[in-house]
């Protein structure tokens, strides 16, 4: 049915949707985004909506979680777009806060998850996690979900949120879903429209490079260095592509593992032209 989703601006009234739903018993299933939707975003909605009452999504691109040269000012919106994608998806409320809603003037708390944030992301983002736990953190308390949908794409963030999740007793169970792709591999992600048509037809190689990986693994490597480094020779076959890194770190606390002994993740960042992508596989 159309016309019956919310679409909320304020923190106020979306704790009193959610506490509405949960006095009724109504479990909510939350996915948080940085908008600019695409399918990785609404197969989470779909997985929220089918296993809760009630579905949120929140579109905030949260300017805590960019660091000062990086990209917050350029980062694609589409709110019009975004919220046609919602209500088909049939989501029940849409939670839009603007900066000042979310950070008003004297703001001054900061969730700081210490572990897993001194490797892949967490180094060449200072600051990241601390604002992606922090509004993460902020959203809980304001839409009061009793699950949270998350994407693999974003490994490390998954890790922190689960981090953060237990550590402070959060209330919402966090999920984890797949990584969605293009029909060519390039995981989906918002700032793939940064690409050119040149860069966009080089950008599947960071896939087919975790795919190498994949076949090395499994033929019995079981070598860190030697999996990062098949990684690194396709990638380093495409001269549009400039690796940041190759990591094989434990699933868990994501510290660099030098054997892989009982399974991995292989996460790699790579930029292509001015865009960063980031991308990720299980061994
Ligand atoms: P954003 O990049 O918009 O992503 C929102 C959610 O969608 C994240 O959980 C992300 O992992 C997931 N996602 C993105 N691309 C995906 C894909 N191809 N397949 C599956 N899931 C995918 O991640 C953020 O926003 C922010 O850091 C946020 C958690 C909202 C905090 O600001």
């Amino acid at each position: 049915m159309k016309g019956c989703m919310k679409i909320i601006k304020s923190i106020s009234e979306m704790q009193s949707f959610s506490r509405k739903a949960r006095s009724s018993g109504d479990a909510i299933g939350f996915v948080p985004t940085m908008g600019y939707l695409h399918e990785g975003h609404m197969s989470l909605a779909r997985e929220a909506r089918a296993k809760n009452a009630k579905t949120v999504i929140s579109i905030f691109v949260n300017p805590a979680q960019f660091g000062p040269s990086e990209d917050f000012a350029a980062y694609p919106r589409d709110m019009e777009g975004d919220l046609e994608k919602c209500e088909s998806a049939r989501v029940d409320a849409v939670f839009v806060p603007d900066v000042r809603e979310m950070y008003p003037e004297g703001f001054s708390t900061h969730v700081d998850v210490v572990a897993a944030t001194d490797v892949m992301e967490g180094i060449r983002r200072p600051g990241h996690f601390r604002g992606v736990a922090t509004v993460v953190l902020k959203l809980f308390n304001i839409v009061m979900p009793a699950r949270a949908y998350f994407g693999r794409k974003d490994y490390q963030q998954t890790v922190v949120i689960r981090r953060m999740a237990r550590d402070l007793n959060l209330d919402a169970e966090v999920v984890v879903m797949p990584t969605v792709r293009e029909p060519d591999g390039l995981a989906m992600s918002s700032r793939n429209a940064y690409l050119s048509g040149p860069e966009r037809a080089a950008a599947p190689v960071i896939y087919r490079a975790l795919l190498e990986a994949e076949k090395l693994y499994g033929g019995g490597e079981r070598s860190a260095a030697a999996l990062a480094l098949g990684v690194r020779k396709v990638l380093g076959e495409e001269p549009m592509i400039e690796t940041e890194y190759a990591e094989v770190s434990d699933t868990e606390t994501l510290a660099p593992l030098k054997q892989v002994t009982a399974g991995a993740v292989l996460a790699v960042a790579a930029r292509i032209g001015k865009t960063r992508l980031i991308d990720n596989i299980l061994l």
